[in-house]
């Protein structure tokens, strides 16, 4: 298994009013080479168990198990090393970093990893997701389609064992959309990643060997 969620409990202290209860006996095992979709209603939780499983959060309760180590009780200079090693995310929000050009956003990971060969990995990513031409622009001289695929060059270009991308075509048209999905979806096939994907795009979903519906803090 790369990943195993065991009955994971997150709840979250309202402003104003009590607490609230978003995810509620989670559990989840994905092997290599497995794809999973995870969809639900908005504020369901999707984001919020992506947080848990990438180590950016703790459950209140539970396990949260990547190739074979507790996530939980991490050191958080263990946890990012391991993350950087293991995960890729692409974020809903992005979260890139607004001083460092596309380029530089996307070889950030290798850096960090001291790879070799970092240009030409980079390069070679800013031409599969279409981006040469604007690879000296700082994300916010970019559009939300163009950060969306800085966000998911940086996610795959450390190849990483898990994927995790929340709405990774949400701000996509339907042809560059599908190129990104397509990306993604080759990483898993040709070397055996495994890909948990949040997304409202039943199309998407269906590409996933498997569904699962985030519903009253549960998995279904
Ligand atoms: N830090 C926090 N403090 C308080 N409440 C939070 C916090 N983070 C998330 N929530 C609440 O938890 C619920 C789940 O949020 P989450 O972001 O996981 O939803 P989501 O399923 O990803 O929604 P969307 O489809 O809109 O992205 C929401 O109701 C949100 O308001
Ligand atoms: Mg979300």
């Amino acid at each position: 298994m790369i990943l195993e969620i065991k009955d994971v409990f997150k709840s979250f202290q309202q402003p104003g009013a009590g607490s609230l209860d978003v995810l509620t006996h989670i559990n989840l095992s994905l092997s290599p080479g497995q794809t999973l979709a995870i969809t639900g209603q908005s504020g369901s939780g999707k984001t919020t168990l992506l947080s848990l499983i990438a180590g950016l959060d703790n459950p209140d309760k539970g396990q949260v198990i990547l190739d074979g180590q507790n996530l939980c009780g991490m050191t958080e200079s263990r946890l990012s090393q391991y993350r950087a090693m293991k995960i890729g995310i692409v974020f809903q929000q992005f979260h890139l970093m607004p001083h460092l050009s596309a380029l530089e956003n996307i070889s950030l990971p290798l850096e960090i990893l001291r790879q070799k060969n970092i240009q030409e990995q980079t390069r070679a990513m800013l031409e599969k997701v279409g981006l040469n031409d604007r690879r000296h622009h700082l994300p916010g001289q970019l559009s939300g389609g163009e950060c969306q695929r800085v966000a998911i060059a940086r996610a795959l270009i450390i190849r990483p064992a898990l994927l995790l991308a929340d709405e990774p075509t949400g701000n996509l048209d339907i042809e560059t959309g599908e190129k990104v999905a397509q990306l993604l979806f080759d990483l898993v096939e040709k070397e055996n990643k495994t890909l948990i994907l949040v997304t409202h795009n039943p199309n998407l979903a269906r590409r996933c060997q498997k569904i699962r519906n985030l519903e009253q803090g549960r998995l279904i």
